[in-house]
């Protein structure tokens, strides 16, 4: 089922490993590039790995085998010849803004009327980075949740000038692969995952601060009690179901959440003796020597919740 569209994979770390994989399970030629020469051939070969993985467990996506998959993933050594010719590029280069700028204006110097430049950024709007380029209404943000294979959720961020078919297109080849896509409409530093994620970890330090709650007891919160009650429906659909309507839940909580809100405190910075705690706590249990084995144990259970959704969701 391999079609005659490439793509471009920027950077062959953790995520533009995993977008090479999602683009290729539709039957796309990737094109992966990196400046470490060395960082392809071990991408090429963990890729294979996770694709043969993901086979054993049903969660390959896609209707071609991880072999035929892998056959269609190469690697590159000059950023020219891997871009060539591509109708979709994702930069997947660390998390810096003077880099994020300087492969974009790499991009924007050899990309044709037609590419779309995607960003995997988790924090920085297009628009930080893309404003003095030509091709500048090309680009986009698609920020992908980690383990993309497990949690689908990409946000899409246009920038101000992104051109609207840039977006439209976007969102088609995101949901092709099969990601589960939001649109932002404007853009936010964080965009909404990680602004949830880090309004939640800001109470969790205050609570670990001023002693309210154990390291290993705020974790449980989240993962037998928040982390299940979210895992099929959000928030704001949750407080719907848990009353009779969202009228009557602010019936009911408005006042007190407000109450509770105002009680928040300001915004704390994760160093100093709650980091030694947080941090302590944790290698008591992992070791930092057992990190390996300890994602291994999660990326096992994101797999199972991940059948589960999957297989619930189809009923
Ligand atoms: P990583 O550090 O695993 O991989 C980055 C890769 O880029 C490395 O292989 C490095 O050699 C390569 N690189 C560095 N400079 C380059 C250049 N000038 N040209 C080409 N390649 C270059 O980083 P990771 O985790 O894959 O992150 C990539 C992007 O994805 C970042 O913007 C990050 O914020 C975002 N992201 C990361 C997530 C995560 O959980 N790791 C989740 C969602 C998005």
């Amino acid at each position: 089922m391999s079609r005659d569209e490439k793509i471009a994979i920027i950077g062959s770390g953790l995520i533009g490993r995993s977008w090479a994989m999602l683009f290729a399970s539709v039957g796309y030629k990737v094109c992966i590039y990196d400046i470490l020469s060395e960082q392809i051939d071990s991408a090429l070969k963990e890729i294979l790995v996770q694709l043969k993985k993901l086979e054993e467990s049903g969660l390959l996506r896609g209707k071609i085998s991880a072999v035929e998959q892998h056959k269609l993933i190469t690697g590159c050594t000059d950023f020219k010849e891997c871009v060539a010719g591509a109708k979709h590029v994702q930069e997947c280069v660390p998390e810096s803004i003077e880099l994020k700028r300087k492969v974009f204006e790499q991009l924007d110097a050899v990309a044709d009327d037609k590419m779309v430049l995607c960003s995997s950024t988790s924090t920085m709007p297009a628009s930080s980075f893309t404003e003095h380029l030509t091709h500048r209404a090309q680009c986009i943000v698609a920020h992908p949740t980690n383990p993309p294979f497990y949690c689908p959720l990409t946000e899409l961020v246009p920038s101000p000038w992104t051109y609207p078919h840039v977006t439209k297109n976007t969102r088609e080849i995101l949901e092709e692969i099969g990601q589960s896509v939001v649109l932002l409409n404007k853009e936010k530093f964080g965009f909404a995952l990680n602004r949830l994620q880090w309004g939640m970890m800001s109470e969790i330090w205050r609570l670990v601060q001023d002693g309210t709650i154990s390291v290993e007891d705020v974790d449980k919160v989240m993962s037998d009690g928040l982390g299940m009650r979210y895992a099929f429906m959000g928030p704001l659909e949750t407080a719907y179901l848990n009353a009779d309507g969202w009228k009557s839940y602010s019936e009911r909580y408005a006042d007190t959440i407000f109450n509770v809100a105002q009680d928040f405190g300001p915004t704390p910075r994760m160093e100093g003796e709650t980091l030694e705690i947080v941090h302590n706590d944790l290698a008591s249990r992992i070791p930092l020597d057992k990190l390996n084995e300890r994602r291994a144990w999660r990326d096992a259970r994101l797999a199972g919740l991940a059948k589960l959704k999957k297989e619930m969701n189809e009923k």
